[in-house]
């Protein structure tokens, strides 16, 4: 497939094809994080900007590990100390980082769709790391990359993403993202943390843990995002924990061979007990390694876009 979009946005806006071309080329990235010299000259040359807006450890330190593997130059901007501090605008940083003559930028920013503006006035590439309630679609990518490498596909698949759907973009970019490729997806939380219309997209919803849980092949757990939503909107933590909690108990009656994922970070006791964060089934370590592949495949993809 030749590649030309210069950005990275969404993955409602990509096709089934354009998904699973990204997913193979994160495929054979992979093995450059094992060589002793974790390098290869792809995008020798050019220039990867990080402007986080928001607080991240897994998604810069991976887009910022991810480009370095690729031979890229690399700027961590520091929103604290940068001249947003003085009211400068996203577009006017973003215009200023395109006037230093940079590449792609990789946006994370508190509101949805901030990552579509900033694309529609540079002529640099635009890779979304997160825009508020919309969309992660970096982090769906690694996620299914981890399915795909675990289980062997995700067509037919049953996959339950569970917790705060509400306030989750990495949801709705799980449920574009899996839904094109096949899989059967099921969103689980407290009728609070469910948004209006999500059946519209692709998934069922159900307010039943166990239904969730029965017969999944994976399950997707999603942190309760407290700060989005000034602790109202939020079931109590010890009674969401006792009847959503995934806890060893609730797996020892689920698939033998389920794959227990977080996007992270973890609330610990919340969503779920530190056994299963830690035990047999999960995955979530090497979700985070994934990320480095499927960024690498993002940053080489859109580099070449027009
Ligand atoms: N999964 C994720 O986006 O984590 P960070 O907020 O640490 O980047």
């Amino acid at each position: 497939m030749v590649w030309t979009k210069k950005d990275l946005l969404a993955l409602e806006d990509l096709t089934k094809e354009e998904i699973e071309h990204i997913l193979d080329t994160a495929g054979s990235f992979k093995e450059v994080s094992t060589r002793d010299i974790k390098k290869v000259p792809a995008l020798r040359g050019k220039t990867v900007v990080n402007l986080f807006y928001e607080p991240s450890t897994r998604t810069r330190i991976s887009f910022e590990v991810a480009a370095k593997r690729l031979s890229a130059d690399v700027i961590n901007v520091n929103i604290e100390t940068s001249s947003v501090k003085k009211g400068e605008t996203l577009i006017d940083t973003g215009r200023n980082i395109q006037a230093l003559k940079a590449d792609i930028v990789v946006l994370r920013h508190k509101h949805s769709g901030a990552a579509a503006m900033l694309a529609r006035h540079l002529n640099i590439g635009v890779v979304n790391a997160g825009d508020g309630w919309h969309e992660h679609p970096t982090q769906a990518l690694l996620d299914m990359l981890t399915i795909k490498e675990k289980l062997g596909k995700i067509k037919g698949l049953k996959v339950s993403i569970i917790g705060d759907i509400a306030h989750s973009r990495v949801a709705r970019s799980n449920i574009w993202g899996l839904t094109k490729l096949g899989a059967i997806v099921t969103v689980c939380a407290p009728k609070m943390l469910i948004p209006v219309g999500i059946e519209q997209m692709g998934a069922k919803v159900t307010n039943d843990i166990e239904v969730a849980l029965k017969d999944a092949d994976a399950i997707n757990i999603l942190r309760m995002q407290f700060e989005r939503d000034d602790r109202v909107n939020f079931p109590v933590q010890l009674e969401y924990f006792k009847t959503f909690g995934i806890t060893k108990e609730r797996l020892e009656k689920v698939k033998k061979n389920i794959l227990v994922m977080h996007p992270g970070p973890i609330n610990r006791g919340i969503e779920m007990s530190s056994e299963v964060a830690d035990g047999e089934h999960s995955v979530i370590l090497e979700q985070v390694t994934n990320g480095i592949a499927a960024r690498m495949a993002v940053l080489y993809l859109v580099a070449q876009g027009k």
